[in-house]
């Protein structure tokens, strides 16, 4: 007898938020070290684009693991003004190979045009399709 796993539904989510003044590189790479192994342990991927003010984070997983994620680091003090961007159901994850990707985005003349669409992201909440495509690309 066969028998068939059964997928559960699984969901990206993108976020938008701001960072503290307190919440200095040292404070991401804490971050970064606590958060691998709890998504690692709950199935989660994803990847956090940072600038001097902002962050980014892309979330995979089993919908509820990831919106529970979601709701605590929304609670985190480490950040502030949190705001959904996106979430939609997905086949297939973008960040497959990593617990967390985690990148700063250095404020150099190459990564101009990616800051300046960053902020105007953080002004406006709100993203497109093609936008996300490019910071996807930049986080891989
Ligand atoms: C910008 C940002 C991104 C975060 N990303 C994650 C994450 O991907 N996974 C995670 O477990 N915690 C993440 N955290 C930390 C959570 O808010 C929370 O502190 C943590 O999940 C609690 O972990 P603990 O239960 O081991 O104490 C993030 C925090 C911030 C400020």
């Amino acid at each position: 007898m066969t028998t068939t796993a059964i997928e559960k539904d699984e969901i990206q989510l993108v976020y938008i938020s701001e960072r503290c003044a307190g919440t200095d590189d040292a404070a991401i790479t804490k971050i970064k070290l606590r958060a691998e192994p709890n998504n690692h342990r709950r199935n989660i991927t994803g990847a956090l684009l940072f600038t001097e003010r902002y962050f980014l984070q892309y979330l995979e997983g089993e919908a509820a693991v990831v919106d529970a994620l979601y709701a605590s680091i929304g609670r985190d003090s480490r950040h502030t003004n949190v705001r959904l961007l996106m979430r939609k159901p997905i086949q297939q994850r973008d960040f497959a190979r990593w617990s967390l990707g985690v990148k700063k985005l250095l404020d150099n003349e190459e990564n101009q045009d990616l800051i300046a669409v960053l902020n105007m992201i953080g002004r406006a909440s709100k993203v497109t399709e093609t936008q996300l495509e490019w910071f996807k690309l930049a986080l891989q």
